[in-house]
């Protein structure tokens, strides 16, 4: 057979990064792949951190990875995997459906699922049983344009790109700004705060509990989750993590990094999480708000959310309205395991999908250079 299958190591990481590296996509360092290929659900699952393509004569020829996340439905832990960065080289064109057979066909998730395809890899994911949802919401992105020059610049250098690819200089990085390194105090409105306790006894840690015994299938936020995602060895600038409070108790709280796609793309402000109490109506459009006006600020030109549901969308009421919908193509695509009670009360988020662990952290070392040139 020319071509199998193997789970991903530690070791392959040269590999992972070659591959990356053909299609475009950013590197990793040793240290962030073993962070990234080596979070404890991943590994209290038992599950394969992604599989490699591997073709007759030993060379990795395509890979997929698996995000293994606990899931709560009150007091039930559960397991979800997300596959991310589906990639196929040219001279094992059509083996995405090996890889995607074996994520597909993994046992003891409640689902399986993509909240990140590309318009090339969505027609894809319906083959395996995976389907597009949420059903209302599964090819929506919310996008808010704070500097709408910069964002036209971009576009325009999107177009070069695409006619005459030859223009664009790789080497050259456009549209970064001092803001990123070198911002003033950030301005929230009442009731929001930027959030620096993550202890297992915290506040964040009463949050946590208080959302978990809502009852809804919802992703692990415990304060060691968010460490985990907030440790991440290749990260470049700080995520901003920020709480809503009520009294002394958080009732809501966001999470945003500042991305850079690659070269030619304005950095933007990208929310990673955004939830709240069901019975806190207050919270979302306040942690929203905070995000948007603070964005210009630290360097972003405009702010995103790529994962978004119909109670968020409630939540976010005429916040949502004045925001531009981007995406188009489903993104989304989920098998739910059957017989698994609620999994429709899920309300996903770029959380529970790959986005913080594959989008390009702004490259703060051209920054440096540009700054000192
Ligand atoms: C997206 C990607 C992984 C798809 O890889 P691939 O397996 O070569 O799949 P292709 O879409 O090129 O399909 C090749 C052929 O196999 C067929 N095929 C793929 N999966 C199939 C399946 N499960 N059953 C039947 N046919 C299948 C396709 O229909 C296509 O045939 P066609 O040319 O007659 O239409 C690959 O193009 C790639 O690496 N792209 C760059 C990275 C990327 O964008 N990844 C997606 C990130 S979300």
């Amino acid at each position: 057979m020319p071509f199998s299958l193997r789970p991903v190591q530690d070791r392959d990481a040269p590999a992972l990064n070659a591959l990356h590296a053909s299609v475009g996509w950013p590197r990793r360092s040793d240290a962030g792949w073993r962070w990234l290929l080596n979070h404890t659900a991943r590994i209290e699952a038992e599950a394969p951190a992604g599989w490699l393509l591997i073709d007759e004569t030993g060379e990795p020829r395509g890979y997929t990875g698996n995000l293994v996340q606990r899931f709560w439905r009150g007091d039930d832990a559960l397991y979800g995997a997300s596959g991310y960065s589906i990639v196929v080289q040219p001279p094992a064109r059509g083996h995405s459906r090996m890889l995607l057979r074996a994520f597909a066909e993994q046992p003891g998730m409640f689902a399986r699922y993509t909240f990140n395809a590309n318009p090339k890899s969505s027609p894809l994911f319906p083959r395996h049983g995976l389907n597009p949802w949420p059903t209302r919401t599964h090819a929506l992105k919310l996008a808010w344009r704070l500097d709408t020059v910069t964002c036209a610049a971009g576009r325009l250098w999107r177009e070069v790109d695409r006619r005459a690819p030859q223009l664009v200089d790789l080497r050259h990085e456009r549209f970064l700004n001092r803001r990123l390194m070198d911002h003033g105090p950030l301005v929230l409105p009442a009731g929001v705060a930027v959030l620096s306790d993550l202890n297992d006894r915290s506040q964040f840690g009463d949050f946590w509990n208080a959302l978990r015994s809502e009852g809804r299938i919802i992703a692990e936020r415990s304060p060691a989750a968010i460490r985990w995602r907030l440790s991440d060895p290749d990260r470049t600038i700080e995520p901003l993590v920020l709480a809503f409070n009520r009294g002394d108790a958080i009732t809501g709280y966001a999470m945003a990094m500042m991305a850079k796609a690659n070269v030619i793309e304005p950095p933007v402000l990208e929310i990673l999480d955004l939830v709240a109490f069901r019975d806190e109506p207050r919270a979302v459009p306040a942690l929203a708000q905070a995000l948007l006006t603070n964005a210009r600020a630290l360097g972003a030109t405009k702010v995103r959310i790529q994962v978004v549901n119909e109670v968020l969308l409630r939540q976010l009421g005429p916040l949502a309205a004045s925001a531009r919908r981007e995406g188009g193509w489903g993104h989304c695509h989920v098998h739910f395991q059957p017989g698994v009670e609620g999994s429709e009360s899920w309300t996903p988020t770029p959380f529970d999908g790959d986005y913080q662990m594959c989008l390009r952290p702004v490259p703060l070392d051209a920054a440096v250079s540009e700054r000192a040139a």
